[in-house]
């Protein structure tokens, strides 16, 4: 066999140890499959004391993920710190400075930096990995880079925060308004140190742009994803829209169109009986489809230690084996700028609104539908006791220009209580 391939591992939180934990329980499949023993060198975290229930005393430690990625015993820096700058990007870049090849979890660091360090890598000769960085487990870049190397990528979607997908899943089932259900999450440990990067779209909206810039050959433009949280959708909605055959999710759909590439994370509607629309708690899925292999669908966990390990290990195994893959599939230096499309593409929406339940109000109200060029397709008006009638209706396809014209025309028809709730049905 070959000289082993050795390992600094950066981080020891719950995917490091989950690393560090397959690595010494599956030594010997993983040397079988990689043709190659594995091993572990060195490592280094915050805390050196801290009790993390496996054995490091066999590793050197390094209190500064610097020194540990110059180290000339390591030829794999496994970066699994997080975080978009500081250490974490310091140290990839001295990994590749000295000549390492890089296997990253962090999302963050590759949506804002990928391009200038896919760059670097390629410049050096060496490779970055980031599999676990998208949807944890799934192993949707290896998918999208290898497995799909022959299609022209027609569409990515997904639900990738497995925290929104809780959220939202559990209000539906529990009844319960958003606060109540975040607050939850919170209690179980669901969310990020910053709880805007689950529920503000941003991990998710990382996420996307990567897979974008596999799928389009493009350079990764993560300021460019059109980006919507959940926090503002009521259990009004929800129930609404599962009244009418849907379900709400935060969903990421990254298309090139002739008016350029879309990228979005926002809450969309989804058919409750499609695969997205049956996904329950925190589990992610990913939808690629290309022009040769149709549509894929996979699905898994996309957090917690085994899964994220088993990410991370996958791409070890592929730098033992001698793969050089490069970070986005291609040259990185070869990938164009996208130019970020203007306006998403046209689909029904979904409007739920309060309606003073007056003679005229309804027809108001299909005016400002008729002249804004949108056409209804369903309508529903809910039992009320009050004066206000609560409104839904689905519409037919039609641009988010024509939708914003009919939201800002609604205020003039005197009927309208509030502001109007406007979400897109996504065909899937
Ligand atoms: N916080 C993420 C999630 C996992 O809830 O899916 C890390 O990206």
């Amino acid at each position: 066999m070959s000289q082993p391939l050795r390992l600094g591992i950066a981080g020891l939180g719950t995917v490091g140890v989950g690393v560090v934990k397959i690595v010494r329980q599956r030594a010997n499949l993983l040397a079988a499959r990689t043709g190659r023993a594995i091993e572990i060198v060195a490592v280094s975290a915050r805390s050196r004391d801290k009790d993390r229930g496996v054995a490091l005393s066999g590793y050197a430690w390094e209190d500064d993920p610097v020194a540990l990625a110059r180290r000339p015993d390591v030829d794999v820096f496994v970066e699994l710190m997080g975080g978009a700058e500081g250490p974490a990007k310091d140290a990839t870049e001295a990994a590749i400075a000295a000549g390492k090849d890089v296997v990253t979890a962090n999302k963050a660091m590759l949506a804002l930096h990928g391009q200038e360090l896919a760059e670097a890598a390629e410049e050096a000769g060496r490779v970055i990995r980031f599999e676990a960085a998208v949807a944890g487990g799934i192993p949707v870049v290896k998918a999208l880079t290898e497995g799909m190397a022959g299609n022209e990528v027609t569409r990515v979607m997904g639900v990738m925060n497995g925290t929104c997908n809780y959220i939202l899943t559990r209000m539906e089932d529990a009844g319960l308004p958003y606060d109540e259900i975040f607050a939850e999450a919170e209690a179980l440990g669901y969310l990020e140190a910053d709880p805007n990067l689950d529920v503000g779209g941003i991990d998710a909206g990382h996420k996307l742009a990567l897979l974008a810039a596999i799928a389009y050959g493009t350079r990764v433009d993560f300021p460019s994803v059109e980006l919507e949280g959940i926090q503002k959708l009521s259990i009004a909605d929800i129930r609404s829209a599962a009244d009418l055959g849907y379900r709400i999710k935060l969903l990421g759909v990254a298309q090139m169109t002739g008016r350029g590439l879309e990228q979005r994370m926002s809450p969309c509607l989804v058919p409750a009986d499609s695969p997205l629309g049956q996904l329950q708690g925190g589990t992610n899925m990913v939808v690629l489809e290309g022009d040769a292999v149709g549509q894929i669908v996979l699905r898994g966990a996309g957090a917690g230690e085994g899964p994220t390990a088993s990410a991370v290990m996958s791409d070890i195994v592929e730098i033992g084996r001698g793969s050089r893959i490069t970070t986005f599939g291609q040259p990185a230096r070869g990938l164009e700028r996208a130019r970020p499309a203007r306006a998403s593409a046209p689909a029904p929406y979904y409007l739920r609104m309060l309606l003073t339940d007056k003679p005229g109000a309804m027809a108001k109200v299909a005016t400002v539908l008729g002249e804004a060029g949108i056409s209804i397709n369903r309508m529903r008006q809910m039992r009320h006791e009050s004066n206000n009638a609560p409104v839904v209706f689905v519409t037919h396809k039609t641009s988010r220009d024509s939708l914003d014209t009919a939201l800002q025309g609604f205020d003039a028809t005197g009927v309208v209580q509030g502001d109007p709730v406007a979400i897109r049905i996504e065909a899937v």
